[in-house]
């Protein structure tokens, strides 16, 4: 039997095709066999002009591919191709699974390499021109997430992580604002502590919502198609006066 090939997991960036890496853009020119989330855009995939391109999920709430099914597909892959490319929105290391991907592909002997990307936290600081670190206010940041997946054993103590922080970035949050809201709240966090939601950010259609924490359960009024990152935190007080007093739809913006 030939040498298996390599599976890189590429990062492909928060959504605009041209976020992502040189090296990401050639090894997807290069690739074979392209598996990638529904997140990346068409543009991104554009630049796979040789490869098969084989969508394996996972947008929230919609059906995705086991992840089980994943790993087995990837090792095949890496059995049949030279270059495997598994192309996952932003970074493949935060909230990606990368983890199991890396963990079966040691397991079955086939070479890996990750190759960074920008995720969506850094796209929606870029987006809002807000750091997410400032002299005197910020010195701090965390990244978190609510969901829990099926079966996850360990306690998911996000809330705390927020509370310890000048800056957070919780993903996959949005749908479930209002559970958000009142965890933090209990935690003892101020009500009038600044958030931002940012969606579908570095894309054309990107926008903002500006409130409060306790507002935060109201971002449910506004229609949200892409993906959604909350920002919490002091640095975000100038976006808040901002958008205030304007009713909720009226505080949207590019
Ligand atoms: C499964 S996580 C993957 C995160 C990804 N690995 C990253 O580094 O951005 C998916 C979540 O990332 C966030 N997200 C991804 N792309 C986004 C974008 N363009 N704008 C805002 N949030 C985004 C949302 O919170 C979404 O629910």
């Amino acid at each position: 039997m030939a040498e298996p090939g390599t599976v890189y997991l590429v990062g492909a960036g928060p959504g605009a095709p041209d976020l992502i890496t040189l090296r990401g853009a050639r090894l997807l020119a290069a690739a074979e066999i392209v598996f990638h989330d529904a997140l990346v855009h068409p543009g991104t995939l554009e630049l796979a002009t040789r490869a098969e391109k084989i969508l394996v999920g996972k947008r929230c709430g919609r059906h995705s591919t086991a992840q089980r099914f994943i790993n087995k597909r990837l090792v095949d892959a890496a059995r049949a191709h030279r270059i495997v490319v598994r192309l996952k929105g932003g970074d493949p290391m935060l909230f990606g699974r990368a983890h199991e991907e890396i963990s079966a592909l040691r397991v079955a002997g086939i070479t890996c390499e990750v190759v960074p990307g920008v995720t969506s936290a850094l796209a929606a600081s870029a987006d809002l021109g807000i750091s997410l670190t400032q002299r005197g206010v910020s010195r701090s940041v965390v990244f978190v997430t609510p969901r829990v997946g099926d079966g996850e054993a360990r306690r998911n103590d996000w809330a705390a992580a927020v509370a310890a922080v000048d800056t957070a970035v919780i993903y996959m949050g949005a749908h479930e604002a209002d559970k958000v809201a009142s965890v933090l709240l209990d935690r003892g966090l101020a009500p009038g502590l600044p958030v931002v939601a940012v969606e579908s950010a570095s894309l054309p259609e990107s926008s903002y919502t500006a409130l409060t924490l306790a507002e935060l359960p109201r971002i449910a009024e506004t229609r949200r198609v892409g993906p959604v990152v909350l920002l919490l935190g002091d640095v975000y007080a100038a976006a808040l006066a901002a958008c205030l007093p304007l009713p909720l739809a009226a505080a949207l913006g590019t």
